[in-house]
């Protein structure tokens, strides 16, 4: 804006020096004024809030998830520790570790009330299509990221919903078993799979929201707002209002107003973490995030062959027919009542869901095998959080019942074997009365001194019983290596 124009606009003299720098460089003004006067014929109203909230709550995600992302290391050896570390030892860890979760599912509950109220004010209607379609974009990769977020704490809950969740994917014809090898980047779900999950949840599907957000909202701002379901959506003749000052201020309360009930639950609830992940565990009933249960149950109803009538027919046909509402329903009217056949479709999608989910919690509760096996996850899963924090890391090292990662230690382990070690100081040198526990030996002996030691034991040794070992320096390494891994 030129000067001369600062001076004849009255408001222009009252700015102060720093926006008027601004302004002049980055045409600040004008662009506020775009968004911000936005016409919204009939005025502000709250049925409006739900497109801002969402957007409000994505970035609370991407900050909250960004202070996760500083902690957590996506591997199967990892993730766990990682992510009970957040939970149980990073300061307000659980708190943003909640918001996060408990953001997740508002998300989807604010997702399906901007779906309801675009639904029935018929603000898909005149010229709008292309937004629906976005919209309709926008809601499959909101599922996707609520999908590959579930994954990565690698909990039992976790871990099964997803071998669930992959495996559906393997029902697709053709495709199907590619499919499920793709999504866990191999047979069988561990890093691999962690890693695909954590880049399609951190990068591919964030930066397919930002675009799609951006289209969304510039198709919004190009068909102009609908306004209420008495204004023609194509023509508007009401009065308008501009979006600021009462509509940024709706916006703003309702925004507010979730961001106190987030931090409430974080706070008073915090979101648990189950056990770390053991897929030998047969016994395990898997269930999804609850916005996936009906979807869950209705899968139970397509057992082997029908499974791909259930699976890809009918959900398909549902899904074309939702994205392309705006092209069936060519009529301006928008008013509910006047739109039976829409109105009672909607009505009747949301009961079957509920539906779904009732089955779903009543099959669970009514045979007392399964009930009892769902309350005793759930009661690991409260005293997992009871415990304090332990790096399971070292822990599983420990233990002889996994392969030692470095291919020395594994090397040694033989030798530590073969050498017949483990008959005095026991397997894994946890000891046995013969001989003492050779376990944390690193804290005592250097390597070079372990390997003198072993070279030359001590007459206190040769008393025991404990020969001297001469070995190659090759074998000898690979000992030495193992004992001061343990
Ligand atoms: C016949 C039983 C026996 C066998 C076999 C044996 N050890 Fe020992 N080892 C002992 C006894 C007993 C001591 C403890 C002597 C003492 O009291 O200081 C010992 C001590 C050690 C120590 C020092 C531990 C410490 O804390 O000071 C190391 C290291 C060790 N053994 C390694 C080995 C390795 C490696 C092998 C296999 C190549 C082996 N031992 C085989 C009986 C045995």
């Amino acid at each position: 804006m030129s000067e001369i124009q600062d001076q004849s606009d009255p408001q222009g003299a009252r700015r102060s020096t720093l926006f008027r720098w601004l302004d002049s460089r980055t045409g600040l003004d004008a662009v506020m004024r775009e968004a911000l006067d936005e016409p919204i014929p009939g005025g502000a109203r709250f049925a409006y809030v739900f497109g801002s909230a969402l957007l409000f709550i994505f970035i609370s995600q991407v900050i909250t998830g960004v202070f996760l992302a500083l902690y957590y290391v996506p591997s199967a050896d990892h993730a766990h520790t990682t992510v009970a570390y957040i939970t149980k030892a990073v300061t307000a860890g659980s708190f943003l570790r909640s918001i996060h979760a408990y953001g997740s599912s508002a998300m989807v509950i604010l997702l399906l009330l901007h779906v309801t109220q675009t639904f029935l004010y018929g603000s898909y209607k005149g010229r709008r299509e292309l937004l629906w379609l976005s919209g309709c974009i926008l809601f499959v990769l909101v599922l996707c990221m609520a999908f590959t977020g579930y994954l990565l704490p690698w909990d039992q809950k976790a871990y099964f919903a997803s071998a669930v969740g992959t495996n559906i994917a393997s029902e697709v014809p053709i495709i199907g078993d590619w499919l499920k090898r793709f999504m866990r980047g191999g047979a069988d779900m561990g890093t691999l799979t962690l890693s695909r999950f954590f880049v399609a949840h951190v990068l591919g599907v964030p930066a397919a929201i930002f675009a799609f957000v951006a289209l969304h909202v510039y198709l919004f701002r190009k068909a102009g707002a609908a306004g209420p379901i008495s204004e023609d959506p194509v023509a508007p003749k009401q009065r308008t209002e501009p979006f600021y000052p009462r509509q940024v201020i709706v916006d703003a309360a309702f925004a507010l107003l979730i961001i106190a009930l987030l931090a409430s639950m974080a706070h008073f609830l915090p979101f648990d973490l189950g056990p770390q992940a053991n897929p030998a565990d047969t016994r395990y009933i898997p269930r999804p995030e609850w916005y996936y249960i009906p979807i869950f149950q209705w899968l139970k109803y397509w057992p082997g062959a029908l499974s791909f009538v259930g699976i890809v027919v009918i959900p398909g046909i549902i899904a074309f027919l939702f994205a392309s509402l705006p092209f069936l329903d060519r009529r301006m009217e928008r008013r509910p009542w006047k739109r039976p056949i829409a109105v009672g479709t909607y009505v009747f999608v949301f009961l079957a869901l509920f539906g779904l989910g009732y089955a779903s919690y009543h099959s669970d509760h009514s045979d007392p095998g399964y009930a009892a096996q769902i309350v005793a996850q759930q009661r690991d899963t409260e005293e997992f959080m009871r415990k304090p924090f332990e790096p399971e890391v070292a822990q599983s090292t420990a233990s002889l019942s996994v392969i030692p990662a470095n291919s020395l230690v594994a090397q040694g382990a033989q030798i530590y074997q073969t050498q017949s070690c483990n008959a005095c100081h026991g397997d894994g040198g946890v000891g046995t009365p013969a001989g003492p526990k050779l376990t944390g030996i690193h804290q005592r002996f250097s390597e070079n001194h372990l390997s003198d030691v072993l070279r030359t034991p001590s007459a206190k040794m040769v008393a025991g019983g404990m020969a001297p070992i001469d070995l190659p320096p090759d074998t000898m390494k690979a000992l030495v290596a193992y004992l001061e891994s343990l």
